[in-house]
């Protein structure tokens, strides 16, 4: 422990440094033209695996970016620890709303990072908090205290849905054979609060196209007599929630599972202000299910929203109009139980029954994935409850996330191991918005963190 923390503080700056140089490089998935900055950044991530000691690394071709695979095996009898991570990252829009550049990484400080966080497109999600498995297992490797096996596998293509990854596992399964899995690709709830991911909820996400008249209208010649589709698409999409925000596609609730009285009052536990998480995000009331308070609504319930609608004019000025299509991307948590598939099947075919008569509705499936819940008592989360115990001085508390990592469930189906995620990031670190962050303190915390999950986790799995 006296070690760990002592080759953090004497490495940190360089740590910090390495961190930087890779959060220059855009290696946005979801936009064609970084290409060549995705496949740069699996580069990188292979050389930095192997100067933290792997023995072997590859950087492994799929139909889609590559997946980049690292080991350390000190010893076929003992355990091991797969790191899951991804290098990919969210395209940084809107551009006007950063207050430095989102590729070029700087310092500040913030209220709740008075040591200073690192703003960057990927700083939290998740470069930052993979890179932290990486620097660790040097930690490990230098000081000559890793304990099991480790084999890493950091994919490019978590933000856009993790396509290639469902082969990766099936034509791998011996490869990628491990004990436990290890993610740092969550947050937590606060500094002083240390938590471990338990649940995470599924996805399901859709685009709607709602077509009316074959072209755009004059709407002064044309209004009133035909269907508009942004009137329509409008319209169709606030009948989708009834008035207690109960969504109201038929069967979308059949399989929630439902908490137990004990379970809720459980997780009421956790400390959360409502008024400092209503001034967080400048808001004068909460919105949501009825029943529900709004860690539940966030975590164990299902939702349906809108991410994006557009149509018809937008440019300067007014231009009188009906256009001729609208459209919508939709997205919908969901909670263990519900299958994405059958989701994505229900909507569609409620979308289309709900259409009125003079336009056409075209649903588009995208990706989605399942959710996941672990129980606290395996010997992962034992493992990782004690090691957040030592460096917090506090015991963590179990939490559900609102949040999906559609290839968790696919890693208990096919490799039938169960995943750790012991996430460093707080809500405010604005992941996938402007201004995304680090804190350095989390950062570091993590690098200090891990190395006790390996030495606890092989230690109880005797
Ligand atoms: N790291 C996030 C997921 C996350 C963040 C879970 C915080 C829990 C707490 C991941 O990169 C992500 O953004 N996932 C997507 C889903 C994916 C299929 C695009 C999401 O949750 O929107
Ligand atoms: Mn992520
Ligand atoms: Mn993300």
């Amino acid at each position: 422990m006296q070690d760990i923390k002592k080759y953090v503080d004497q490495h940190k700056d360089r740590f910090i440094d390495e961190l930087i140089e890779l959060l220059k490089v855009p290696s946005i998935s979801a936009d064609s033209a970084y290409k060549q900055d995705v496949l740069n950044t699996a580069e990188a991530v292979k050389t930095r695996l192997e100067e933290a000691g792997c023995d072997l690394v590859e950087v492994c071709e799929t139909k889609g970016y590559p997946i980049v695979y690292g080991e350390k095996i000190i010893d076929k009898n003992l355990p091991t620890v797969l790191v899951y991570g991804h290098y990919d990252v969210q395209p940084p829009d809107p551009l006007d709303l950063w207050n430095s550049p989102p590729f070029e990484p700087v310092i500040k400080k913030t209220d709740l990072h008075p040591e200073g966080a690192i703003f960057a497109r990927g700083a939290c999600d998740d470069k930052g908090q993979m890179y932290m498995h990486v620097k660790a297992l040097e930690l490990m490797t230098k000081t000559d205290q890793l304990p099991c096996n480790v084999k890493f596998m950091i994919e490019g293509e978590e933000e856009v849905g993790s396509e290639s990854l469902g082969d990766f596992l099936k034509e791998n399964r011996e490869k990628l054979s491990n004990d436990v899995i290890l993610i740092s690709d969550t947050g937590m709830i606060a500094k002083d609060v240390p938590s471990i991911t338990t649940g995470l909820r599924g996805l399901s996400y859709v685009e709607v196209e709602v077509t009316g008249p074959n072209r755009d209208l004059h709407s002064g010649l044309y209004g009133g007599a035909v269907a508009n589709p942004i009137n329509v698409l409008s319209k169709m999409i606030a009948s989708l929630h009834d008035e207690n925000n109960h969504i109201t596609i038929p069967g979308f609730y059949d399989k929630v599972e439902n908490l137990s009285a004990e379970e809720r009052a459980e997780m009421a536990k956790a400390p959360f202000s409502l008024e400092n998480y209503k001034k967080a995000l400048d808001i004068d009331a909460v919105y949501g299910e009825a029943g529900y308070s709004t860690n539940e609504r966030n975590s164990i319930r299902p939702t349906l929203d809108v991410n994006g609608i557009w149509g018809g004019y937008i440019g300067e000025g007014a231009k009188t109009v009906i256009a001729s299509k609208a459209y919508a991307k939709i997205s919908m948590r969901l909670v263990p139980n519900q299958d994405w598939e059958e989701i994505t099947q229900l909507f569609k075919k409620h979308f289309e029954s709900i259409a009125p008569e003079g336009v056409k509705v075209l649903v588009k499936p995208h990706h989605g994935g399942q959710g996941y819940v672990t129980p606290i008592t395996s010997v992962g989360y034992q493992a990782a409850s004690k090691a957040y115990a030592d460096t917090f001085g506090k015991t963590p508390i179990p939490q559900r996330s609102g949040g999906s990592i559609p290839i968790v469930s696919l890693f208990e189906q096919e490799l039938k191991s169960k995943t750790i995620l012991m996430g460093f990031g707080l809500d405010s670190d604005a992941i996938h918005s402007p201004n995304e962050h680090f804190g350095v303190w989390n950062y570091l915390k993590g690098i200090e963190t891990i190395p006790l999950f390996y030495k606890y986790f092989t230690e109880l799995s005797k």
